[in-house]
């Protein structure tokens, strides 16, 4: 059993966009800039944001921070991403997700520029994906094929299933990994899907993305299989200074010893995440999406 270690990979992605970053800046550009919107104060966009920022900073990216209080109207919110879309001083942003209840999601994906939406939420990403044309791939799919190409995984011909169909892992997993480039015969299994654990342990690679801790067990992996785990639940912790930690779909100590690569969490897929958002900024700073 081989790990697949995404701190370890994430940190070395990290410092080739450094290089990047110095290249662009000694050729005379200003260094990329990425802008967060944060809505409200939820604990977790919190966090996460806070990352986005720290790991521009860590890069040498410009980065900005724009909050609004929970109750803002979704014209204002839309007026602010529409000034964005214009800011030739900006290459990309992202408005943190989940929204207030009284804020359209789609209607605010779809108002972000495509050349500009490093989240790759936009339709015209998604669908540019689903085509096979340049675009931004959202950073979890991005991140876990970077993991797949750079332990060398074989994947032509093998059967993949992802468990999971969500808009942001799932769906534009599925698409991915159907590609030319990619090659592998892909099922999207969901909370419909009969005989869920005899097709999860037919899979040469299983791809984990219910968010459901611990799903996975022993029996529903075949020996020799590829498991990627993108499940990070919280949950409560007494052993760590934030009260929680996260938790995987995969019982990894059962799950582990079976397969030929696996992904542990934390320290896999998220790091991964974290970096690909970087990518596609220098990707967007660049112009070599659309263009
Ligand atoms: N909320 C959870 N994950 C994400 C993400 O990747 N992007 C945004 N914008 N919101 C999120």
């Amino acid at each position: 059993m081989q790990l697949i270690d995404g701190k370890a990979t994430a940190k070395a992605i990290k410092e080739e966009i450094k290089l990047e970053v110095q290249k662009l800046v000694h050729a005379g550009r200003r260094p990329p800039h990425l802008a967060a919107i944060l809505v409200g104060h939820d604990g977790g966009s919190e966090t996460y944001v806070a990352y986005k920022i720290k790991d521009c900073e860590e890069v040498g990216f410009k980065s900005t921070l724009i909050r609004f209080e929970e109750d803002v109207l979704e014209q204002e919110l839309l007026e602010k991403i529409q000034e964005l879309n214009r800011d030739p001083g900006l290459d990309g942003f992202i408005v943190q997700l989940p929204l207030p209840g009284h804020i359209r999601e789609q209607k605010v994906i779809e108002t972000i520029n495509p050349a500009k939406d490093v989240d790759g939420f936009h339709p015209v990403n998604v669908g540019r994906t689903v085509i096979g044309l340049p675009s931004f791939i959202s950073a979890t799919p991005f991140g876990i094929i970077e993991l797949l190409k750079r332990y060398k995984i074989e994947t032509s011909g093998k059967n993949c299933v992802i468990v999971g169909r969500s808009n942001i892992v799932g769906r534009p997993m599925s698409i991915l990994m159907s590609q030319k480039s990619i090659n592998a015969t892909v099922t999207v299994a969901h909370s419909r899907t009969r005989d869920l654990e005899e097709l999860c342990a037919s899979a040469d690679i299983l791809i984990a993305a219910l968010g459901a801790p611990g799903f996975i067990k022993e029996h529903m992996v075949k020996e020799g299989a590829v498991v990627i785990d993108v499940g990070t639940t919280r949950v409560p912790s007494s052993e760590t200074k934030s009260g929680f930690r996260l938790k995987g779909d995969v019982v990894f100590n059962e799950v582990a010893p079976k397969c030929a690569f696996i992904t542990p969490v934390p320290g896999g897929v998220g790091p991964m995440t974290r970096v690909s958002l970087l990518s596609n900024t220098v990707l967007a700073a660049k112009g070599n999406i659309f263009n």
